[in-house]
């Protein structure tokens, strides 16, 4: 019999982590199932503060129903390293069987995930719920919070391009996504934007060269280019300071590609005045959830106290067909992810 349940966030916080917390709360109190929040992800449970509320707090309904619109996560985040070693796990389990916790939710991505099957492996019984912008779990068509940095980047690349038609000049921007490029091509479908490149499919500086002088040869001068931060590690090899001091621009041995770079790069291959970078950053994760984000964390968040009230765990949530679903947390965990090459091909090819 489950009595006292526990919630983590953890990883990078995603936008609609607290409206999950929010409906945990709500739905452990209907059941009667007192709550307990852990603090910055599993480094709660290995109780290193001096103080307990640091690690672990009750949580009361009251508090966490303001929370539920708030972006960022009330319970904070971290990311724990030390957890991929069994001897802080086996502290973890013993902070949990001295709260008297029965059960764990646990809401991240794919590093959360990880820790979590480890947990369940030690007789914990835990629940996932996928908060992550990345979108990049497998197992599910849509992660918490992907929904609200889509939107985020949709509204700064429409204000970049409005600028970048009164300029006539091209627009490089670049979106978080870590490995995945879905937030890149989403955002990119979006806004019309012209190109996009993401990690997903391996490209060179001379083809989207290439791509930018089409467009200028159509008299498209305010193209964007949306890039996923992940871009980089599939880029074909390009001698970037050899190619930029032969044009005049200071470079330094070794320095790595970036969205400026790249921009400058662009501006000297297509010829152009100028061409401008924008890397939108950590608006994308600190914004407030879009009511999609919060619906489907609404349906997780009950849907994970239901779960761990009639004993099943071990357990993710997703999306599949728009519909909340459940499956076990290794099955989840082997899925490969699908990348929209369709879309992506006719983005790239309009
Ligand atoms: O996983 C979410 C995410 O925002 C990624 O898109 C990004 O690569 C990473 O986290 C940034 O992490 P940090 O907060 O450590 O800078």
């Amino acid at each position: 019999m489950m009595r006292k349940i526990g919630v983590l966030t953890s990883g990078g916080d995603a936008p609609g982590m607290n409206a999950a917390v929010m409906a945990i709360a709500r739905s452990a109190s209907l059941y009667g199932m007192p709550l307990i929040g852990i603090k910055r992800g599993y480094n709660g449970l290995l109780r290193r503060s001096t103080n307990i509320r640091d690690d672990l707090l009750e949580l009361n309904l009251d508090t966490v129903l303001d929370i539920a619109d708030q972006p960022g996560t009330y319970l904070r985040t971290a990311r724990c390293d030390e957890f991929l070693d069994p001897a802080y796990r086996d502290i973890a389990v013993k902070t949990l069987e001295a709260m008297e916790i029965d059960g764990l939710v646990v809401i991240g991505g794919d590093g959360s995930f990880h820790g979590a099957q480890e947990l369940c492996r030690l007789g914990v019984p835990c629940i996932g719920i996928p908060g992550t912008i990345d979108n990049d779990l497998a197992y599910t068509e849509m992660t918490l919070g992907f929904d609200t940095a889509v939107n985020v980047c949709v509204d700064a690349v429409r204000s970049i391009r409005a600028t970048s038609r009164s300029h006539d000049r091209p627009a490089v921007v670049e979106v978080m996504g870590r490995h995945c490029g879905d937030i890149a091509l989403s955002t990119a479908v979006s806004t019309g934007s012209e190109i996009v490149v993401v990690p997903e499919v391996t490209w060179s500086v001379e083809e989207i060269a290439a791509k930018l002088n089409k467009q200028l040869a159509k008299g498209n001068t305010r193209a964007t280019i949306v890039m996923a931060e992940g871009c980089w590690e599939s880029m074909a090899p390009f001698d970037m300071y050899g190619f930029l001091t032969s044009h005049g621009k200071e470079c330094y041995q070794g320095e790595p590609m970036s969205a400026t770079r790249f921009a400058s790069v662009m501006k000297r291959m297509c010829g152009m005045v100028e061409a401008r970078a924008t890397v939108i950053g950590y608006t994308q994760r600190g914004a407030e959830p879009t009511a999609r984000d919060s619906e489907f964390a609404f349906e997780a968040g009950n849907l994970a106290v239901k779960l761990l009230r009639d004993g099943i765990s071990n357990q993710v949530i997703g999306m599949e067909g728009n519909k909340i679903m459940y499956m076990p947390i290794d099955e989840a965990l082997s899925f490969k992810r699908p990348f929209r090459r369709e879309l992506f091909d006719l983005v790239n090819s309009l």
